[in-house]
């Protein structure tokens, strides 16, 4: 087949992202981008040559009245398309289902949208071959992504009894002036629901696993910071078998606070000088100095860049739906275009030459 023709609805955080994404996969072209509003982002769409199309026959018209060139409606957009990767804001994609099942396309969600929205949750390292050649999949949240990761890879190794995770969730994304909170942290979700929904979504992709969170928003916009205590099942474990599965999981970055990362801060700041694209994270980023083993329970903290660990899974979910690649090539070949590494944060710079500017 040739190259896979991909969509994206919407181009907000995660659509901008994926659409630069999409256009450095080699098996990928991507044929539009539809949008709604005649805004600054709108903007940006003309700025990398790629095509707009606007959400409604009305959105057309603003967007033309706006000063821009759209090329058509989501429906003329659907008809160039094998896939498309729905990124609307939260709860609004399940109405956009029958418009892609009318045009006869695959439909990648995301992490927003109820588990009911797709047959499938995705992850790629959890359950990608479970969801190769599906008509629809939902890629789980950046939370559950970070979860995910270092728990399908532990309990793989080890057998994960239980997890149980606190997260402090940021507050609102960077371009995004008008959430909160400014100051104090505030109960996620309110009237309080402990555990939290993030555990059964993980279970989503690692059937049977128990993961127990709690969640509280906090005053910060560039990442999630976790606080992880896993159960393993065999309680000989110790913390050097531990160190060398999570250094081997794939997306899986290790900084350690007493080179000076003390903060999520600093993990953007690794961002910005790697040169990646927006200072974006791809990797869940897991402080090597936490990690604790005590008794066969495993102790650490994590940060979770909210706007960009979705992607490279995105990018896997494209190529799962299409059934055009195994996991370990799909894999491979969206953290080599991206430049998504593992590893010890010192060792990956010692490596000059495999870290890509993205
Ligand atoms: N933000 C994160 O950190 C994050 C992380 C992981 C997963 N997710 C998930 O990714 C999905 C997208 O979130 P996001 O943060 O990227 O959203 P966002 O920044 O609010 O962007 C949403 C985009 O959808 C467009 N859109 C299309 N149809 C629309 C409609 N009917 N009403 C309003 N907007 C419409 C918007 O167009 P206009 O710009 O023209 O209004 C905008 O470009 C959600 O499921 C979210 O939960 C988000």
């Amino acid at each position: 087949m040739g190259k896979i023709r991909v969509a994206i609805n919407g181009y907000g955080t995660i659509g901008r992202r994926v659409a630069d994404a999409v256009t450095r996969q080699p098996d990928m072209e991507l044929v539009g981008i539809s949008k709604v509003r005649a805004d600054y982002k709108t903007g940006f769409i003309g700025y990398h040559d790629y095509t707009l199309y606007g959400d409604s026959p009305q959105c057309v018209d603003q967007l033309a009245k706006g000063g821009f060139n759209p090329k058509g409606t989501l429906e003329d957009l659907l008809e160039q398309a094998d896939i498309v990767v729905d990124c609307v804001p939260p709860k609004l994609a399940a109405s956009n289902k029958p418009r892609y099942e009318a045009a006869g396309v695959k439909h990648l969600f995301q992490g927003g949208e109820k588990p009911e929205v797709a047959p499938f949750s995705f992850n790629a390292l959890a359950n990608f071959d479970a969801v190769i050649g599906a008509a629809s999949a939902r890629v789980v949240s950046c939370n559950t992504t970070g979860m995910t990761r270092v728990l399908y890879a532990l309990h793989s190794a080890f057998g994960v009894e239980q997890a149980r995770v606190v997260i402090a969730r940021k507050a609102t994304d960077p371009d995004d002036p008008l959430q909160g909170p400014v100051d104090g942290a505030v109960l996620d979700p309110y009237p309080a629901q402990v555990p939290a929904h993030h555990g059964h979504d993980v279970a989503e992709v690692i059937p049977g696993l128990h993961v127990f969170v709690m969640s509280a928003r906090m005053p910060m916009t560039h990442a999630h910071f976790h606080s992880l205590i896993i159960s393993l099942k065999n309680k000989e474990i110790t913390r050097a078998q531990v160190m060398e599965v999570l250094l081997q999981t794939p997306r899986t970055l290790f900084v350690n606070s007493t080179t000076g990362v003390i903060s999520t801060m600093n993990v953007f700041d690794i961002g910005r000088e790697l040169g990646r694209s927006r200072g974006d994270i791809y990797e869940g980023t897991i402080w090597e100095d936490s990690v604790t083993v005590d008794e066969g329970d495993l102790y650490m903290f994590m940060a979770v860049h909210q706007e960009a660990i979705v992607i490279p899974e995105t990018v896997d979910g494209i190529r799962a739906l299409m059934g055009t690649s195994s996991k370990e090539d799909s894999m491979r070949v969206t953290d080599e275009t991206m430049g998504v590494v593992a590893g010890r944060l010192l060792d990956v710079l010692s490596r000059k030459k495999i870290v890509l500017s993205f």
